[in-house]
């Protein structure tokens, strides 16, 4: 059997080479915390090729289990709100509902947090509870809380942290509401996406405090934000970049897209920005600023590929499809999508196409917005 001190001392150099682990006091608590002790239950592995994404367990107890605990790497510990690895034999093709993050994300978020001794501190996502036991190994249990959607993610957390002699306050529910019985917190770290920051969260930090989440969205773009806290119960501040993704926090997560309208009726044009440019990590960023409730679908229809964004809300929809060379657009609803997202895109090219870091972020009570 390897020895888990020398992956674990391994991996600790690998973070501190790459620029992950940068201050001493995080480095005495990634060093104090032994990853593999919150993945006895095993992970679910990627399968190689599998499209769409296929799982395949990985349970816990021997060298090839250990020595990937100490890789940089998420591990998937949940699928479709339920499944965990000693469940099934084989492969699943379902979505991941809860992981361990992967360690260098996870300490450049708690660098960026920039915490305090003394620092109280709430988690969103306490998912394995890893980097639950970080906060603890660097601020002490009494300043951690931490909330889970989840129960069963919950339960295991509980007896993980327990293992290892920490006893933070553990929430089971909706993190998005916070945890108004340990409020107000210096500090708010999020290890699920959220698409609008959450007013509780605002209400709970004390002013002056930091708000470390990541804003993502149903087009699949992300980028992580530290906001502050102001006195006037608002809250700003830049995205950080560096396309930090997570899982989008449950209630979060998009509606069924339901009966699709009949996509053959509404008016036709010319696109002046065909949708080619959402591969572009930036570009969907922005797109999604500007169509949030949209959701994305690429249908075949009468032979040829058509890219499909759909408000269900509103019943909003625009299909994009390649006419020999040139993009055509096909909306209806009482939005046109395309128009918004064209001219919202316009904007941001007319300005330079500043990078998300050169994004604010501000949200008051009534609304979230983002400038350049
Ligand atoms: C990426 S995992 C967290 C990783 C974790 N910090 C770790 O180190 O293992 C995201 C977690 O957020 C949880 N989650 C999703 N929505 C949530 C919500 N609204 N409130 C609290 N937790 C939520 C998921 O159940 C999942 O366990």
């Amino acid at each position: 059997m390897s020895d888990p001190a020398q992956l674990h001392q391994q991996l600790l150099d690998t973070l501190t080479a790459g620029g992950r682990l940068r201050t001493m006091p995080w480095k005495d608590a990634a060093a104090a915390v032994q990853r593999h002790e919150f993945l006895l239950g095993g992970f679910f592995r990627r399968v190689k090729g599998a499209v769409p994404a296929a799982w395949e367990p990985v349970l816990g107890g021997d060298d090839d289990w250990l020595a990937t605990c100490y890789q940089d790497e998420s591990l998937i510990t949940q699928i479709a709100g339920t499944i965990v690895p000693t469940d099934i034999q084989g492969q699943i093709m379902r979505e991941p509902t809860s992981s361990s993050t992967l360690p260098s994300l996870v300490l450049r978020m708690l660098e960026d947090l920039h915490v305090e001794p003394g620092s109280q501190v709430m988690e969103i996502g306490t998912g394995t509870g890893y980097s639950t036991a970080l906060l603890c190994a660097r601020l002490g249990a009494s300043r951690v809380t931490s909330v889970e959607y989840d129960e069963d993610v919950a339960a295991r957390a509980r007896t993980a942290l327990a293992r290892q002699d920490m006893f933070p306050s553990l929430v089971t529910g909706d993190g998005l509401l916070g945890c108004a019985e340990s409020a107000p917190y210096d500090r708010i770290v999020a290890t699920c996406a959220v698409r609008t920051v959450p007013t509780a969260w605002i209400e709970q930090t004390k002013p002056g405090g930091l708000i470390l989440t990541t804003l993502g969205g149903w087009l699949g773009a992300s980028e992580l934000a530290r906001l502050t806290v102001h006195d006037d119960g608002t809250a700003s501040g830049p995205l950080l970049g560096g396309q930090v993704s997570f899982m989008l926090a449950r209630p979060h997560t998009p509606p069924p897209l339901g009966l699709l309208p009949d996509l053959s009726r509404g008016k036709e044009r010319e696109a002046v920005i065909g949708p080619d440019v959402l591969s572009d990590w930036a570009t969907r960023f922005v797109v999604q600023s500007a169509a949030p409730q949209a959701q994305r679908l690429t249908m075949n229809r009468e032979g040829s590929a058509e890219e499909v964004l759909i408000d269900v809300a509103s019943g909003s929809w625009a299909a994009l499809y390649d006419d020999s060379g040139r993009w055509v657009v096909r909306q209806d609803g009482p939005e046109n999508l395309w128009d918004s997202i064209e001219e919202h895109l316009g904007r941001w090219h007319a300005a330079g196409t500043p990078a998300l870091e050169e994004f604010t972020i501000t949200v008051t009570p009534d609304r979230q917005s983002l400038h350049w």
